[in-house]
């Protein structure tokens, strides 16, 4: 029998240390990406009830793992098979999840320092006399002198006319295009062609190409996932915007270039071993061995169906997105950064200038963001899913989703599932988000987690 619950708000704050709930195990968490529907702040409510779905050593299927933070409050306790659309995401779940060995402090100077100077050398060589101009502006924060430099170096789509520092043969696309057929072409360069003065200052994607090219000379692929999650980590701290990168901030005032001015001091390779320096912590097993995939959630459920794992999973968890924002927009820079591919970008039809976002042109577009799509997209997943699989399904949705109110959620997922139990719907308040009015966040949002039991 269904049931809608509502609870009086509560704040995280007052929640239990995982460990009192969590029975002896204790649930890890660690923070990659700022990313928009991540659970880690309510992990403490969702252990509560998974802990009364699985026993020690089942198996837990996390269809759309984004950050993975779901899956790694459970590693101690089960095995965890995660997926998501977006291969950036399969590269956390890698590193959180598969990753077994041990980090130390000194694993750069060991595996990345070397080549790390190697690439950053050969760049210097190239753009060293605008880093220079660079470094000089941002120490003496001279923003009109800051603003003219930005203008005067190019990149991808955008020459500029009075080629100062001599860079723009590096940046048309006869030379992008003899680096999309050999990515791994030395030495590494896409962001300093691509994204220089937008998301990233100069110097900052010398430092983001020379850290990846030090990355892929790492042979261990969980132990590169480990270093490519730091490098992520490291561009959403130095990226100039609020920690996604759908767009960038603008030279508007004097206020935002001095906030740009700010963004440009981080240094791309300390926040890297800052991250790197919390994974010599990092929660680590070998009671079984956890799996990662990176495909459609559909494509995902057909393969695990064929080779009989499918009937193998206790609970199948899945928190797809539910606003109409598209994860491969806000996050494309991410998916360039592990793919490497040096991307075609979308262009802008009214003038045929890359847009401003550089968005890469293969992104995937969700039907879970598309309120016009979505319960189609439910149905979908619902069949998929209860046509293959006896096992247990919990979803997390949340009331300022696109398919409101929650109870039509419900409706379509009766017409699959024998009994939707809806879990304490959880409440905080919309401080900071959109939803919040005049700044002030007085609403409250609930987030629920459904749990579907299969018919018979
Ligand atoms: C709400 S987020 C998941 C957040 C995650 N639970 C966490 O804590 O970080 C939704 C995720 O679904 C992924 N996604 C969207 N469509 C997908 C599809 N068709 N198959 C697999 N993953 C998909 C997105 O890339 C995004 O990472």
């Amino acid at each position: 029998m269904s049931q809608i619950s509502t609870f009086p708000s509560f704040s995280w704050t007052d929640q239990e240390p995982f460990k009192n709930i969590f029975n002896n195990h204790k649930a890890p968490q660690m923070q990659i990406l700022k990313y928009m529907g991540n659970k880690r702040r309510l992990l403490n409510w969702l252990m509560t009830s998974f802990n009364e779905e699985l026993k020690d050593g089942d198996t837990f299927l996390d269809l759309f793992a984004g950050t993975s933070s779901v899956g790694y409050a459970l590693k101690p306790k089960v095995k965890v098979i995660a997926n998501d659309i977006q291969k950036y995401s399969s590269v956390i779940s890698s590193a959180l999840l598969q990753f077994n060995g041990i980090i130390t402090e000194d694993d750069f100077d060991k595996d990345l320092a070397k080549f790390y100077k190697k690439n950053l050398s050969r760049l210097t060589e190239i753009f060293g006399a605008a880093v220079q101009a660079e470094q000089k502006l941002l120490i003496s924060d001279n923003i009109k002198d800051y603003k003219q430099f930005c203008l005067e170096v190019p990149k991808y789509g955008e020459p500029v006319s009075r080629d100062k520092f001599k860079l723009n043969s590096y940046s048309r696309e006869i030379s992008i295009q003899k680096r999309r057929e050999l990515r791994t072409k030395f030495p590494y360069i896409l962001f300093s062609t691509y994204y220089p003065n937008t998301f990233f200052g100069l110097r900052q994607c010398l430092e983001i190409d020379s850290i990846r090219f030090a990355i892929d000379q790492v042979k261990d692929e969980h132990k590169k996932a480990v270093y490519l999650s730091c490098l992520m980590y490291s561009i959403s701290k130095a990226v100039n915007s609020s920690g996604h990168f759908a767009e960038y901030l603008n030279h508007h005032s004097n206020y935002a270039s001095r906030l740009i001015v700010e963004q440009r001091k981080i240094s791309v390779l300390s926040e890297f071993l800052f991250k790197l320096a919390e994974f010599t912590k990092l929660f680590t097993q070998n009671k079984w061995k956890n799996e990662v995939y990176n495909c459609d959630y559909q494509i995902l459920i057909d393969k695990l169906h064929r080779n009989k794992k499918l009937n193998k999973v206790d609970l199948i968890y899945i928190d797809p997105p539910y606003t109409s924002a598209q994860y491969s927009r806000f996050y494309h820079i991410p998916e360039t950064l592990v793919k490497y591919d040096y991307p075609t970008i979308t262009k802008d039809h009214s003038n045929y200038k890359l847009v401003k976002g550089r968005y890469r042109d293969d992104r995937h577009q969700s039907k879970f963001s598309n309120s016009g799509s979505v319960e189609d997209a439910f149905r979908e997943l619902f069949g998929a899913i209860s046509s293959k699989s006896n096992a247990t399904l919990a979803i997390s949705y949340s009331d300022n989703s696109i398919l409101r109110p929650v109870e039509r959620l419900i409706e379509i997922a009766k017409e699959y599932y024998e009994t939707i139990e809806t879990k304490n719907g959880y409440s905080h308040s919309a401080q900071g988000s959109r939803f919040s009015v005049n700044g002030k966040g007085n609403k409250d949002l609930h987030e629920y987690l459904l749990i579907c039991k299969p018919k018979s």
